[in-house]
């Protein structure tokens, strides 16, 4: 099918990739010049393991113009970021409108669109439909409109594009639904096919869920450190029911990303505003997420009661494994923190040094032998490399399981 993917940000360019990949054609449209000369030079404008040997091997064009990428082609993607507004946490859909009142203004025979930027419940039916129809087009003659959520986690997006657990199609009517449908016909996986604001809703719960499972085993996990139980091992007992499995339920530092926290915060402010009800669990699974960071901060306290002038050394900054993002990372909290009480801080991450520090300017950033040399050290992310260092002798508090750094003189798990 001829595919237009109007964004070329994390998703749209794995979706766009991988569409290619399949067969399809596709048009990126973007208004970075940079991210375009990347892509018309078959290299990926973001960093995600796979992607650049794809984006080698297909043929795409990449343009400013919509309007060309939306009269060449029968399905549009809308793939623009939804950032946070305000200190309610509201999702912002102020790009989605802007994009959809274009493509509105570019129809000039029936086109499907579809919705991929996460967008609360409501927004495409009660905000993106009347955009695309305010030039006179009307929905199900002129065009069609879908919500399809995508489940990609960083570092592995590749592959769950091309091996998603589920495709959900949110449709505005059967047409639009068949057409999207048949675009991912190849697909082995289930295909669930509902009304819009249920496909917008099940992409934003299913990151509550996981927010939830994450902030429900820091608190388990913070009443076994109390006890003296390593909650790695209740957890194994645990997973034995298959009701409860093993997924998701590793304690730790809290969860950051692009993502997680921000689909929490939108659903949170979006439930109170528009339909009244106070989502007390979802709050409290922030609240918690907002507190776990400086567990390890109580923690190295025990050891080291005033930090002022004392050196620690964190070991991660990614808000995970594999990838150089900082958004969200629990080591904003715990630098800050330090920062307050006077410590010096010494950074070291293998990816994420010069997204930090743009953030964070004024701590130093070394090598792990020089965070080895601090009064104590803090792992934040689990980075394979920090299982190969030598903690012995060290002060080592551990947000993430990192094992070897048991053998240190002092070592304390946040949860175990
Ligand atoms: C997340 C979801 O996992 C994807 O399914 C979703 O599609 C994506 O957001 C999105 O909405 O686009 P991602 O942000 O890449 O993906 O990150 P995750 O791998 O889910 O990790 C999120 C955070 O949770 C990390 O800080 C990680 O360290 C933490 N985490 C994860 C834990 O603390 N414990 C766990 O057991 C799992």
């Amino acid at each position: 099918m001829r595919t237009c993917i109007i964004g070329a940000g994390y998703v749209g360019t794995v979706t766009g990739a991988c569409l290619a990949k399949l067969g399809n054609r596709v048009i990126f449209v973007d208004n970075d010049g940079e991210k375009l000369e990347l892509i018309r030079e078959r290299r990926s404008p973001i960093c995600e393991p796979g992607l650049d040997e794809i984006m080698r091997n297909i043929e795409v064009e990449a343009t400013a113009d919509l309007n060309y990428g939306v009269r060449n082609s029968e399905i549009t993607f809308v793939c623009v970021a939804t950032p946070t507004s305000g200190a309610l946490g509201n999702s912002d859909p102020r790009l989605v409108k802007r994009v959809c009142q274009e493509i509105g203004k570019s129809l000039n025979r029936y086109h499907l669109v579809v919705i991929k930027s996460t967008v609360t419940p409501g927004t495409t039916g009660r905000d993106v439909i009347p955009l695309l129809e305010k030039d006179g087009k009307r929905l199900g003659q002129d065009f069609g409109v879908c919500v399809n959520p995508e489940f990609l986690r960083e570092g592995f997006a590749v592959h769950d594009f091309m091996n998603p657990d589920r495709i959900i199609i949110g449709e505005a009517d059967e047409r639009s639904g068949q057409i999207l449908e048949k675009l991912y016909e190849s697909f082995a996986s289930p295909i669930l096919r509902v009304n819009l604001k249920t496909a917008e809703m099940i992409k934003i719960a299913s990151n509550a869920f996981l927010s939830t499972k994450i902030s429900f085993i820091n608190e388990i996990g913070n009443i076994c450190k109390n006890l003296g139980i390593d909650v790695y091992e209740v957890v194994k007992g645990m997973a034995y029911d298959e009701r409860i499995g093993d997924k998701f339920l590793n304690a730790g530092v809290g969860f950051g990303g692009s993502c997680l926290p921000k689909d929490l915060q939108a659903l949170i402010a979006m439930s109170g505003r528009e339909t009244g009800y106070n989502p007390k669990i979802l709050r409290e699974v922030l609240n918690l997420n907002q507190q776990q960071p400086l567990k390890i901060i109580e923690l190295l306290k025990r050891h080291i009661p005033h930090l002022a002038n004392m050196a620690i050394g964190i070991l991660g900054l990614a808000f995970k494994p594999g990838t150089d993002d900082v958004r969200a990372s629990s080591a904003t909290t715990v630098i800050e923190q330090l920062l307050g009480e006077g410590a010096q801080v010494k950074a070291y991450d293998p990816k994420a040094i010069p997204n930090f520090k743009a953030i964070f300017p004024q701590i130093e950033y070394v090598e792990p032998d020089e965070v080895l040399k601090c009064d104590a050290i803090l792992i934040l992310t689990d980075w394979e490399e920090f299982a190969t260092l030598d903690y012995k002798g060290k002060i080592v508090i551990d947000g993430r399981r990192v094992l070897k750094a048991e053998e240190a003189r002092i070592y304390e798990g946040i949860c175990w």
